[in-house]
């Protein structure tokens, strides 16, 4: 049942030209195909013809005019094969849908009545028979014809080139798109859309119309992503020198979406979340999602879709470059210290643990069941920080020229990985054949180091051990090339000391290779004792330990030359004081607070910050996930209680300070999500954070008052959530139901009104998602929906790992339904229950006794997958 990379073959017959014909109908949709077919040169004539096509109702068949027997075609459920065809012709097939009952969201379906496409990766074959694999790339001439009351809008790819009625009393419209693609990238969508248009001037000054689709109440809910749009198509021609290549760009908002986005070539479809944004409904993390998603999706245009992969195995060729381009966008035009410590804490909790577990996979897996399973943190995001370190080994002239070579050698092909890194290698000079082992080898590295000054001779030596812990699979691991981006800074001066290593000068801020198991790097002339400051702003995606004492980081947090890095002392420091509390508690002895981090908070709130978002981050403490990630037995109550002990000791002790900078940091301004007004917000809610997390009247006041005033979705989302989270059921109770009744028309703001209320600490959570499970703002077949309550449920650590199993039990409930109903949404929610293995022995046999229940089901392909590995 798997599909093995090794089992590569070009394949035997291209489509040159797709003709498609689409009768909308919710129940009996006909699809027309006509595609132009010729066998390539290196194949056999004897060669069937095989296409993909699943849950289709096949009405006709012909070859260059003439209807197929039966008896020399077979239709199974995975296809057609014809036993013999010209080298040359053109196949006609007709075929039937029901969109009306496609739950599973992939191919066509309706959401909220509307008629849209989902087809990455294998969507297409749900739509009619065709070589659907990405490496068979074809123009497209689509048809669409709907009824003009229920679909006055009828959108595909391309340029629309002619529309009309018919004699029917049905509308029609024509779209063609001439850039050769993969039928991964085919859309349609039709139904009662309205837009907003724009324009953008090319580079090259040709104009570009910008259309936004949306429902008619959603019309006020677009600047935001326009604006984004236009940003992401400025920047893609100054940073890579890449232009947009048709006349018209369209987006269109979905409500009922798996993903985030699709990049549709001049079709992108967003799940609506992802795309509309107001500031009376949107937080500021949600205006910068939006901004992130809509340039990944444009960027797309030439990372995908342009130069497209070869085979799926590839998927991280078009995913990691793409997610590195929309982070530098993102760093540009928000905080950029802010975004990389973003992403990184976001990397080393939720990635590094994939990496860590049974579904763990390398970069470019070798083989797979069911693709959708493999748009993971380990394709996109570890991908993305591969071509960073790429980045950052070549320079970024020599990315820019391997990019370049990249897109012109490549243009309107599909390509692999090596072709990336081989146009990087041309373009650098630089042999990067150790650095491929990235990606085929799965498993967080680790990076032992220590350090020793020798006063006598000023020599610093630091000596890195590398190791990769075996994954599914894969037992042995070679040695990884590993760029460290470092610094020595003086305990004297507290200045970053010039480096000397092996005779060569080498600047205050170096990178090392570490590239054997093990390497010792003597810097020569360090004339005062040093503490290392190693993989700056993350250099590479491993776990390093260097045995820092609370005084080295301590004097890091202050001194450190490197921003991220600063950051990272801070959680460090925080968490040996954690690591402490939660022995005391597991101990049942007497938790006291480290002084010396209540000191460095302090300092903190005192300093004149020069960007306050970084402030607020530095303010934050590791998330239960993250503290989680670094203990060898995950004890969720011990975390929970020790990180709350911290939180209010440093609220109890820096009271005053936190107050100071409430105040100094509130502002009656308009609402604008800009880069300043969101680091001011940031850093006002988390001292509000720390004020509540005492009840004390005055910060319960303060955050009653920021509910009430209304000033925006981000404080009042803050306030509403300090509430729900604390003890004072009296003013949680009402504010919720304000918040419910107020906004009860509008999804997107519902779905955080689930996602606040079951991520309380409370022991009454799992009652409430029962309750709101029936809730009439809740369906089991919207996947934003299950995520807002089923996914943020799973998350909260205390109550979804209850020991009386019954958390386990609800998803594994949830999952067995959705099994049925969208087995990739199915999928994915599974993941919390196949990390059991980090918990203690009674909730691993839980847990494992769930996913065991699962598992008696009769599965979904993807279901099945993640099941047979967490349990393997
Ligand atoms: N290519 C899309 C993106 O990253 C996501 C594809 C979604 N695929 C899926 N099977 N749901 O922007
Ligand atoms: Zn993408």
């Amino acid at each position: 049942q798997p599909v093995y990379l090794s089992d590569y073959q070009p394949p035997a017959y291209r489509v040159t030209h797709t003709e498609l014909t689409f009768d909308l109908d919710p129940a009996n949709t006909l699809v027309t195909a006509r595609l132009h077919i010729e066998r390539r040169a290196t194949a056999d004539a004897d060669t069937p013809l095989i296409l993909d096509g699943e849950q289709l109702t096949l009405r006709s068949l012909s070859i260059d005019g003439t209807p197929l027997a039966e008896n020399v075609y077979q239709v199974g459920d995975e296809g057609l094969r014809i036993e013999r065809v010209p080298a040359c012709f053109v196949l006609d097939s007709e075929v039937v849908l029901a969109p009306e009952d496609n739950t599973a969201l992939e191919g066509l379906y309706q959401s909220n009545g509307m008629f849209c496409t989902q087809c990455e990766a294998e969507g297409f074959r749900r739509i009619t028979f065709y070589p659907d694999r990405p490496d068979v790339m074809s123009t497209f001439t689509v048809t669409v014809i709907g009824d003009r009351r229920r679909e006055p809008i009828l959108l595909a790819n391309g340029n629309p080139v002619e529309q009309g009625e018919r004699p029917d009393g049905r509308h029609y419209a024509i779209w063609e798109d001439p850039h050769p693609k993969p039928c991964y990238l085919f859309a349609l969508v039709a139904g009662d859309l309205h837009k907003v248009e724009d324009h953008f001037t090319t580079q090259s000054g040709r104009d570009v119309t910008l259309q936004l689709w949306v429902e008619e109440e959603n019309l006020q809910k677009t600047d935001h992503a326009m604006g984004s749009l236009k940003r992401a198509m400025a920047w893609d021609e100054q940073v890579y020198g890449r232009e947009y290549d048709l006349d018209l760009f369209m987006i269109v908002a979905v409500n009922d979406f798996n993903m985030g986005a699709m990049e549709n070539k001049g079709l992108n479809i967003f799940n609506s979340a992802a795309v509309l944004a107001h500031p009376d409904t949107a937080t500021d993390a949600a205006f910068q999602t939006v901004e992130g998603i809509v340039a990944h999706e444009y960027f797309h245009n030439w990372s995908g879709n342009r130069v497209t992969c070869r085979d799926w195995f590839q998927l991280s060729l078009k995913e990691g470059f793409t997610v590195f381009r929309d982070q530098c966008f993102s760093a540009e035009t928000n905080s950029a210290p802010v975004k990389r410590i973003q992403d990184v804490s976001f990397f080393r909790t939720a990635q590094f643990a994939e990496d860590a577990g049974p579904t763990a996979h390398p970069v470019r897996p070798d083989h797979y069941i069911e693709i959708t399973n493999f748009y993971t943190l380990t394709i996109y995001e570890k991908g993305a920080e591969i071509v960073r370190m790429l980045r950052n080994l070549v320079g970024w002239d020599a990315f820019r020229q391997g990019a370049d070579r990249y897109f012109e050698r490549f243009d309107g092909q599909a390509v692999t990985i090596e072709d990336f890194v081989d146009c990087m290698a041309e373009a650098s000079g630089l042999d990067l054949s150790q650095f491929m082992r990235w990606y085929d080898q799965a498993g967080t590295p680790e990076i032992d180091a220590h350090g020793e000054y020798d006063y006598a001779h000023g020599e610093y030596h630091l000596t890195l051990r590398q190791r990769t812990p075996a994954t599914p699979g894969q037992v042995d691991k070679q040695p990884l090339h590993i760029p460290v981006a470092m610094g020595l800074v003086g305990t004297k001066s507290g200045q970053d000391l010039r480096l000397t290593l092996d005779g060569e000068k080498l600047g205050k801020d170096a990178v090392i290779h570490l590239r054997e198991d093990e390497q010792t790097f003597v810097f020569t002339d360090v004339a005062e004792a040093p503490v290392p400051s190693l993989l700056r702003h993350f250099s590479a995606p491993v776990k390093l330990h260097f045995p820092y004492s609370r005084e080295d980081l301590a004097f890091l947090l202050t001194q450190d030359s490197d921003g991220f890095n600063r950051w990272d002392a801070g959680q460090g420091l925080a968490m040996l004081a954690l690591d402490d509390l939660i022995a005391a508690h597991r101990n049942g002895v007497e938790k006291v607070m480290d002084g010396r981090v209540v000191d460095a908070f302090r300092a903190l709130l005192a300093s004149e910050p020069a960007d306050k978002a970084v402030l607020a981050e530095m303010l934050t403490l590791p998330s239960e996930a993250y503290i989680a990630e670094q203990q060898p037995i995950v004890d969720v109550d011990a975390i929970h209680a020790a990180r709350e002990f911290v939180r209010q000791s440093l609220a109890m002790a820096l009271r005053d300070e936190f107050m100071a900078t409430f105040e100094a940091n509130r502002s009656s301004e308009p609402y604008a999500p800009t880069p300043e007004q969101i680091a001011q917000r940031s850093l006002k809610n988390v001292a509000l954070s720390y004020l509540m997390s005492i009840e004390d009247e005055q910060g319960v006041a303060l955050c009653e008052g920021q509910f009430a005033a209304n000033h925006n979705m981000t404080d009042v989302r803050h306030a509403l959530t300090l509430l729900v989270h604390s003890d004072r059921d009296d003013l949680a109770t009402p504010a919720l139901k304000t918040f419910g009744e107020k906004w009860a028309h509008d999804p997107l703001v519902m779905d955080q009104w689930f996602t606040i209320q079951v991520s309380r600490p409370q022991a009454d959570v799992l009652e409430r998602v029962k309750y709101l499970m029936a809730h009439p703002a809740f369906s089991l077949k919207n996947p934003n929906r299950v995520r807002a309550l089923i996914g943020a449920f799973a998350q909260n650590r205390v109550n979804f790992h209850r020991l009386d199993g019954e958390g386990y039990a609800l998803l594994a409930d949830v999952v067995i339904e959705l099994n049925r109903l969208n087995p990739e949404i199915a999928a994915r929610l599974i993941t919390p229950l196949t990390r059991w293995q980090r918990f203690d022995e009674t909730r691993q046999d839980l847990m494992r006794s769930q996913l065991e229940r699962i598992q008696r089901e009769p599965l979904s392909s993807n279901v099945y997958e993640v099941v047979e590995k967490a349990l393997a």
